[in-house]
């Protein structure tokens, strides 16, 4: 059947709409709608050109994952070559640069100059026809690069389509595509708890990233890009100055970086330099430096370019936040979950203007993949407020007498057993809280600002605490026989008055929500999102702890999954923990308030009260959004199929589920019959 004018004038409307909203969101960075309303707008243009192949376009915004997985990279030969830039390290080689370009020029007045931040990212040229994006690649060699076009494609920030009109026929932009600080460490943190590899820094990421023949691999990544610049123009033109020609950029729907800028002479130049190094650690993205470039392209064009780089722009490079120094032996750290932490001592040196001399190696896999021997030349590395890292080994310097670091059999602190379970990344202490170093870091953790925030309580005070005999548990804070204004003044360093306030704040966090009371007691793999989501669907601890026994009852909660649901059964099971928590809420020592539980916001005939599991990847919304839609209908999502189960919803790489559900004779759905089945 033929589609109707309506229908297709529906879809244009929803795919301008998603546009739009996609450029609000990845490029802004201001969304005008909750999350819950653009997936609708996804999923009903889904389902439009699901049942009607005329309207499948490849650059609708549903295609961003379309493509198939590559066998190869196709090169791209480059119409303008991707040049590098000059590096400068200190003041003086910006004013001769400046100087350079005055002489050549044949100025003296203060030449203009754009300034940008220089990302740590690699860099892409993506090139544009009649507005639609038609093909990305690589610098490669900076002549020929590789065709990464179906990952560039992923990436929420590059618009698909160019906005306005006056946008030229050919336009080829070039920028860095990044991967943010925030999805960088998350990332690793995800991949190290698996036993995966992680990436040595967010450069790394994102090169690796686009390196990938299937795009669903780019497209889990969180990538994002600034364009700085263009290559090839044809059938329209471009502002004069480079500055100007970013503004026009934005307009057409690029993401460029908010901290551009226009300054005068080498002066300025050296101005935005300071300022943006002392802003550097805020910054949401990696720089290893600023770029400083002349701004009008008349000038650059008579200024040209020597080899590789052109003269009419210089890289001024922030000092280094990864330097080569020595590992002089290895320690082990206990932490609060008992996990055996190897830490690498090393001969101190400055990373960029800090002295480092302790680096972590996170766990035992990482110290086995790394293959860190005591002695080793190792590089470190330090990024914004996070722990310094070892990177690697520089294996070509390894000396005869360097030795391996090995597990202690026993926890350092309490000789407790400690034992690493066959395929685990971690090693464990198995002390509990007989363990001082377990008992001391869950009681920072309890007081943390995120969790209990009793102002005034560092860890130096709860070390002096706990080695006192003083405390023991976190219910002993709440004690007045053990904590009280005498026994806190008689702590080192600790005045009458500095006691007193800080008994006024232990009082002041008598009050906290379930879902920071949750966060915390310290459930493994509890963080603050899904101790929220306990509380917003248990409205009390009493609830969530009747429901502890029931493994498959607590996956019903978004974000809770068999090994989650685990943790918290065995969390409620230790007599130890129901004995802390009982004197803490039953002497009414703290009192919690409750949660109002979520409620569903409309039923619907074919889903309220009817049993489901998510299993695989969707490509149109998350396995969390699509539980968040089913519960919102009023349905349950449980984590296993069994013969209670009414409907699997199923993605990409289903795995046994979808067997299990087919020999069950549960009704199997996959991602399009589930968007009907929402809709209908
Ligand atoms: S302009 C001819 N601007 O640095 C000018 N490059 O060493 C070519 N980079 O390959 C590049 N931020 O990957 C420019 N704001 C910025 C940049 C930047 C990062 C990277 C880019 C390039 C390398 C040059």
């Amino acid at each position: 059947m033929a589609v109707s004018e309506s229908t297709r004038k529906l879809a244009a409307r929803l795919r301008d709409q998603i546009s739009h909203h996609d450029h609000r969101y990845y490029v802004l960075d201001d969304p005008e709608i909750p999350d819950a309303e653009y997936d609708r707008l996804f999923a009903a243009l889904l389902q439009l050109e699901a049942e009607h192949e005329e309207l499948r376009s490849p650059n609708s915004p549903t295609q961003r994952v379309g493509g198939k997985a590559q066998s190869e990279f196709a090169s791209v030969t480059h119409g303008i070559a991707m040049l590098s830039l000059d590096n400068a390290f200190a003041e003086e080689q910006v004013e001769s640069f400046n100087q350079r370009v005055l002489d050549r020029l044949e100025e003296t007045g203060p030449i203009s100059y754009a300034v940008e931040p220089k990302l740590d990212g690699t860099a892409v040229s993506i090139r544009y026809e009649s507005g639609k994006l038609a093909v990305a690649a690589t610098r490669g060699d900076g002549r020929t690069g590789e065709d990464v076009t179906h990952n560039i494609r992923t990436i929420g920030a590059v618009p698909m389509s160019l906005s306005g009109s006056d946008y030229p026929q050919v336009l080829e932009v070039r920028g860095e595509v990044f991967m943010p600080v925030k999805g960088f460490e998350e990332f690793n943190a995800h991949a190290r708890e698996r036993g995966k590899k992680t990436f040595a820094n967010p450069r790394n990421a994102a090169a690796g990233s686009l390196r990938q023949l299937d795009p669903k691999v780019a497209a889990s990544r969180p990538l994002s890009i600034f364009i700085y610049g263009v290559g090839v123009v044809e059938g329209g033109s471009l502002p004069q100055q480079h500055s100007e020609t970013l503004a026009a950029l934005a307009g057409f729907g690029f993401r460029v970086c908010p901290e551009n800028s226009v300054v005068e002479g080498a002066e300025g130049c050296l101005g935005y330099y300071r300022a943006i190094g002392e802003r550097r650690k805020e910054l949401a993205y990696e720089i290893d430096g600023v770029v400083y470039k002349v701004d009008d392209y008349g000038k650059q064009k008579k200024l040209g370019f020597v080899s590789r780089a052109p003269r009419w722009a210089i890289a001024h490079k922030y000092p280094a936040q990864e330097e080569m120094t020595k590992v002089l032996d290895v320690d082990w750290q206990v932490g609060r979950t008992g996990a055996v932490t190897p830490v690498a001592r090393l001969e101190p040196v400055l990373v960029g203007g800090v002295t480092v001399s302790n680096a972590t190696l996170h766990n035992m896999d990482e110290l086995e993949r790394k293959d860190v021997r005591i002695g080793d030349a190792v590089v470190i590395r330090r990024a914004g407020d996070v722990i310094p890292e070892v990177v690697s080994v520089v294996a070509k310097r390894r000396k005869k007498g360097a030795r391996r670091a090995k597990l202690p059999a026993r926890c350092p602190v309490c000789k407790s057993d400690v034992s690493r379970p066959e395929g685990e990344a971690v090693a464990r202490c198995s002390g509990g809280l007989y363990c001082s170093a377990q008992r001391k870091e869950a009681l920072k953790h309890f007081v943390s600002r995120r969790a209990l925030d009793i102002e005034g309580l560092g860890s130096k005070l709860i070390d002096q605490l706990v080695d006192s005999k003083i405390i023991k548990t976190p219910a002993d804070l709440f004690d007045p026989a053990k904590v009280n204004t005498e026994s806190l003044a008689a702590l080192d360093r600790m005045a009458e008055k500095s006691a007193e306030n800080l008994m006024v704040a232990i009082e002041a966090s008598r009050k906290p929500t379930l879902a920071r009371f949750l966060y915390a007691i310290g459930i493994r793999e509890v963080g603050e999102a899904t101790a929220e989501n306990l509380a917003e669907y248990f409205g009390t601890l009493g609830s969530l702890r009747t429901a502890s026994a029931d493994p498959e009852a607590l996956q019903e909660v978004p974000d809770v999954g068999p090994v989650v649901a685990e943790h918290i059964q065995t969390f409620f099971a230790q007599p130890h923990n129901i004995e802390v928590i009982e004197k803490l809420v039953g002497a009414n020592a703290l009192v919690i308030a409750e949660s109002t539980p979520r409620e569903v916001e409309r039923t619907h005939a074919a889903i309220t009260g009817k049993t489901f599991v998510v299993t695989g990847t969707l490509s149109g919304m998350s396995r969390d959004e699509a539980k968040g839609e089913i519960r919102k209908r009023g349905g349950k999502v449980t984590g296993s199929v069994s013969k209670k189960t009414d409907f699997l919803v199923f993605g990409d790489k289903p795995g046994s589920k979808l067997e299990k559900a087919q020999n069950l004779g549960v009704t199997a759905l996959d991602e399009q019959g589930f968007l009907k089945l929402l809709g209908s």
